[in-house]
């Protein structure tokens, strides 16, 4: 299931020009398949209203006015108990301050106090600060960040850049995008891979010819990113070998950069010593230039001759030197087929020492390369086969992950 399926979320929304982009936030985390309830103090709804909030979440939004209605009780308290995670974006220093020293004034401060105070659930409380230049820096923001993060309050930013006021320093908001990676990542710590360590690998190769040109492949990164994201919702160290691919990666991951299959091989190599599972999604050149051109082929030299090579097959050589990594448990490969899918998957199942492969049909329009969705066929050294349906790159990512905890179970 999705990470946000059904978990509640609460969002704090307080007096700053952010505010704004803390709608979109609250609509992301919606579609996500989140429920979203959200108190405003009273700064923010200078800013915003509660009506903006209410309607991209399909809820009431929560003012100052709920507090000293009725419901007051029931409202804090049930707000504070029921939720799966709190999160406060944008955090004025004015809010910090209130969190830092158990102040509750007003509703949000009141809820996240009922909130935090239960031992039994330690649910995760993420802030994302928002203020002027020089505020955040402050010693006495600093000294009530420090008391936050001791009570294992975690911050997301805030960042460099241009204020409203047009002073620049360290104070903006963090990007709602970014946000959500920290959400996900809270909320995934408990996960079926808590303690364990993946090495996911992601993207295709570029093997140089000269200083301007290289030899690559269609692979886009996004079933390898997918993957990347899948573990981390389980709660899993990630770390994340990537050739480039333009797309962002998931927060949290321990990227890697690297661009050719050597590159690749001297990565995997080193992080799968400390890794349970390695899934080598990435694809990886067959073939690489023997010899590169120190300068750029020019064209009236005429048509070059490149002279092509081996490029090391990075899975074959963990599969081949697998007995030496007492930690590494699983290794999951992927083979991308445009013919005898089900054969060569297989054939390389064993020729590589893979517990897992899921093979590809590349010729299908909706599946492999560049798109969205794939329909991979899983085949296991235990001779079992499952064929699966077409779904998206996420879908997949997080069956295969799954798979990958159950055999590191
Ligand atoms: N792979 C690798 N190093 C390479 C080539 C492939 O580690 N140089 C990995 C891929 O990441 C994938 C698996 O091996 O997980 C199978 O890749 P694929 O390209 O389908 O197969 P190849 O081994 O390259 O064999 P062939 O080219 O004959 O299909």
């Amino acid at each position: 299931m999705a990470i946000f399926t059904g978990k509640h979320i609460l969002l704090g929304v307080t007096g700053s020009i952010a505010a704004y982009k803390a709608a979109d936030l609250a609509s992301k985390l919606t579609q996500q398949g989140a429920q979203v309830d959200v108190i405003f103090s009273a700064g923010a709804e200078q800013f915003i209203t509660p009506l903006t909030f209410q309607s991209v979440t399909g809820r009431r939004a929560f003012t100052d006015a709920d507090l000293w209605g009725g419901e007051a009780h029931i409202l804090h308290v049930g707000l504070g108990h029921s939720t799966d995670l709190v999160v406060i974006a944008p955090c004025t220093a004015n809010t910090l301050a209130k969190l830092a020293h158990g102040i509750a004034d007003n509703l949000l401060t009141v809820t996240a106090l009922a909130a935090g105070g239960e031992k039994s659930r330690q649910i995760p409380i993420l802030i994302a600060p928002a203020m002027d230049a020089g505020m955040y820096e402050h010693p006495a923001t600093q000294e009530n960040v420090r008391i936050l993060k001791e009570r294992g309050v975690v911050f997301i930013g805030p960042a460099q850049g241009r204020m409203a006021s047009g002073l620049v320093g360290l104070g903006r908001m963090v990007e709602p995008m970014e946000i959500l990676g920290h959400i996900r990542l809270a909320l995934g710590r408990n996960g079926k891979l808590a303690g364990k360590h993946l090495v996911v690998t992601a993207g295709g190769s570029q093997e140089p010819i000269d200083p301007v040109r290289y030899i690559t492949n269609r692979s886009s990164g996004k079933q390898g990113y997918a993957l990347a994201q899948a573990a981390l919702d389980e709660g899993a160290t990630v770390t994340l070998v990537t050739h480039p691919t333009g797309l962002t990666p998931p927060v949290g991951a321990h990227v890697v950069e690297v661009r050719t299959a050597q590159e690749m091989l001297e990565a995997v190599l080193k992080a799968v010593e400390q890794a349970d599972g390695l899934v080598m999604a990435a694809a990886v050149a067959d073939f690489r230039v023997k010899h590169v051109s120190e300068h750029k082929l020019k064209k009236q030299d005429g048509i070059p001759h490149i002279l092509l090579e081996a490029a090391p097959d990075v899975l074959g050589t963990v599969g081949r030197l697998r007995p030496e990594w007492k930690r590494l448990k699983t290794v999951v490969g992927f083979a991308a087929e445009s013919r005898d899918l089900v054969e060569n998957a297989i054939a390389k199942l064993k020729s590589k020492h893979l517990d897992l492969i899921a093979a590809n049909d590349i010729s299908a329009p909706d599946a492999g390369f560049g798109v969205d969705t794939n329909r991979i066929t899983l085949l296991y050294a235990d001779g079992r086969r499952e064929s699966l349906p077409l779904m998206s790159k996420d879908e997949a990512a997080r069956y295969i992950i799954e798979r990958v905890a159950a055999f590191l179970e």
